[in-house]
């Protein structure tokens, strides 16, 4: 399995944040995982001519769940292929909280993705009073279940397990937290999709930073990470490159 470092820039960064990725792939031109940056829609084709030739991958943040249609200010995913993005990121926390999106919306957006030839990486993860409750393993069993498409494979799906809590915070789950939702995730994937699950790439996610990444990608079923603030300067998300490159 080759592991992902996948950087999500949220809604940060205009032309001149171009310059951030060509220093990645300048610091980063050959790592020994896959390496991915998922820019505002707005600069996919441009970021995505850029990397053209280069070990760098390119992703969006959201896809709708029908190809074409009447709805205004959605993109689809055939047209986020057509601009250059291999993966698309669905589910996010913050989707789910600003736009309302449920598990079933997620499966619908995982499942054009996938038939778009896009890799779907399908977040999840606990709010903090759902961890106080000792809810967590309820809770994200029960977002698996319900956001991950039938005819998901090792291929075309990849799990970020994000707290909550966690997300630009920089709080982090203990090690003994993250290991347990990974096992976790590893045992309800295999029941959902069979054997398939062994190899999707399960990504840790929640204020990973040049400092604690390599700590994370030491733990059993950690086969990535999903960054957000750190990914938006090549110097910060370089070395957790490299890190994850040394797992
Ligand atoms: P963060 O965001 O790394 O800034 O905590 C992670 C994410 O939301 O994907």
């Amino acid at each position: 399995m080759r592991k992902l470092a996948a950087g999500n820039w949220k809604m940060n960064g205009t032309a001149a944040a171009l310059a951030e990725a060509k220093a990645l792939i300048d610091a980063q031109p050959n790592p020994a995982c896959d390496m991915l940056l998922c820019p505002p829609a707005t600069l996919l084709a441009a970021m995505a001519e850029m990397a053209r030739g280069t070990a760098l991958r390119i992703g969006a943040q959201d896809c709708h769940a029908a190809a074409s249609g009447a709805h205004t200010g959605d993109l689809s995913a055939p047209m986020l292929a057509d601009a250059g993005a291999t993966h698309v990121i669905l589910g996010h926390s913050e989707r789910r909280a600003d736009h309302g999106e449920t598990d079933a919306q997620v499966a619908a957006k995982a499942k054009a993705a996938q038939a778009a030839g896009l890799i779907a990486i399908v977040c999840l993860g606990e709010t903090e009073s759902q961890r106080d409750a000792g809810a967590t393993l309820a809770v994200i069993g029960a977002q698996l279940q319900g956001s991950v498409p039938a005819g998901s494979t090792a291929a075309n799906l990849v799990i970020a397990y994000e707290p909550v809590w966690a997300i630009g915070t920089g709080r982090t789950p203990t090690q003994a937290q993250i290991a347990e939702v990974h096992a976790f995730l590893r045992a309800r994937l295999t029941d959902l999709i069979g054997a398939e699950a062994a190899t999707v790439r399960l990504l840790y996610g929640g204020s990973v930073k040049p400092g604690n990444a390599a700590e994370i990608f030491a733990l059993p079923h950690v086969d990535g990470a999903l960054v957000g603030g750190a990914s938006l300067k090549a110097a910060d998300f370089a070395p957790i490159v490299a890190a994850l490159s040394a797992a």
